[in-house]
């Protein structure tokens, strides 16, 4: 922490914007990557817990195309995709009338405030952040900078709410460590207790989808080889087709979980059909000890099928109607702007600039 830390001005945070509505346990924010296949390690790793997550607390959703353009996009893509991230997150039981389901864009305060932790946090603290080395790659000098500021903005979607409660896959994990040391040193610094200090949620066993071509690699929407992953808009017979060419090993599944060291691809695919069942891994492995990869992969297949199916279905329906995922984007986007403008107004006055009048 730097510099010395003068009197408290402001004190706790203010009434209209706390959050923990009576009843709930806190409020939630969480965001989505707009860019190109929304799959299956989504589902498992996010969206499926936000659901789940929906009759306990106050919850944001935020489908983040600033985040996105951090790496090139195509814009009418980015567009098409926008609606489709909010397409998958309504057919998978995210309730629009209940939340606030928007687009960060149409929230300013998320890149004012980004600005101002840009101030806050350090430039160590930035080059500690595994998910840039990795989205850099060797090529570090032609990263753009919103590629390196990335985490910043991604404190302020959490802060700009006060949100108590962020449920991310394991591979946000540090990202999530940074904006709890931001809000730290903002108080810190400032002498207020202006942001709480965000929990993660990270629901049952840490849920990382890796590859169906590479069980070291993640899940992932920029893989360029589309049978590395199942996305939520594949129909039954793609889905399929990615499961039977899944790299395996050619030994039978084993009867413990202690069998699975050394065989990541096999581990992988069993994690994901203890996940869709809803078994812990240990049950999923004792179901299926023994059983050649061919069996294993049609019962995988079928269970994927049928989670998948409806959610697939009811996202294509949703798809045909644009405005109205464009009205229900923007009754969200109205309901953040309600609470994040406040508390931005509060970081202003707080940081010392002139109100505007
Ligand atoms: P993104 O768009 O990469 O992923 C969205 C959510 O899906 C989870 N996830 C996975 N979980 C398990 N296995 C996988 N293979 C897998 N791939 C993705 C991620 O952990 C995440 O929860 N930086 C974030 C978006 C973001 C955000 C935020 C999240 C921006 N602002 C504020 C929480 C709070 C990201 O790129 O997620």
């Amino acid at each position: 922490m730097s510099g010395s830390t003068p009197p408290a001005r402001e004190g706790a945070p203010s009434e209209d914007n706390r959050p923990s509505p009576a009843g709930l346990k806190g409020r939630i924010l969480s965001g989505i990557q707009p860019t190109g296949n929304i799959h299956l390690g989504n589902y498992l790793g996010a969206i499926r817990n936000w659901v789940g997550l929906q009759k306990d607390f106050e919850c944001l959703f935020c489908i983040v195309d600033l985040h996105a353009i951090t790496v090139w996009q195509d814009p009418q893509e980015l567009t098409r995709t926008t609606r489709e991230v909010a397409a998958a997150m309504i057919a998978a039981g995210i309730d629009p009338a209940a939340n606030a389901l928007f687009v960060q864009s149409h929230v300013p305060a998320h890149a004012q405030l980004a600005w101002v932790f840009n101030c806050v946090a350090r430039l160590g603290w930035l080059n500690r952040m595994t998910q840039f080395k990795d989205k850099a790659g060797k090529n570090r000098e032609n990263a753009s900078a919103g590629l390196y500021v990335y985490p910043n903005l991604m404190a302020a979607d959490i802060l700009v709410y006060k949100a108590t409660h962020v449920p991310v896959g394991e591979d946000q994990k540090q990202h999530l460590e940074l904006a709890r040391d931001i809000a730290q040193k903002f108080n810190n610094d400032y002498g207020v207790a202006l942001f709480p200090q965000p929990e993660p949620v990270i629901r049952g066993p840490g849920m990382r989808v890796m590859s169906l071509r590479d069980g070291s690699k993640k899940m992932s929407k920029s893989d360029p080889s589309d049978f590395s992953r199942i996305n939520m808009t594949d129909d039954a017979e793609t889905i399929a087709g990615k499961v039977r060419k899944a790299t395996t090993d050619p030994n039978p599944l084993p009867d413990s979980v202690a069998g699975l060291e050394g065989r990541a691809e096999a581990a992988n695919l069993l994690n994901i059909y203890a996940a869709l069942t809803d078994q812990t891994l240990e049950q999923a492995v004792a179901e299926q000890a023994g059983q050649q990869f061919s069996q294993f992969k049609a019962r995988l297949t079928e269970t994927a099928v049928a989670v998948l199916g409806p959610i697939n279905a009811e996202m294509k329906r949703l798809m045909n109607d644009p405005a109205e995922i464009d009205r229900i984007l923007a009754k969200g986007a109205a309901k953040a702007n309600s609470i994040a403008a406040p508390v931005l107004r509060e970081v202003y006055k707080t940081v010392g600039f002139l109100p505007a009048v």
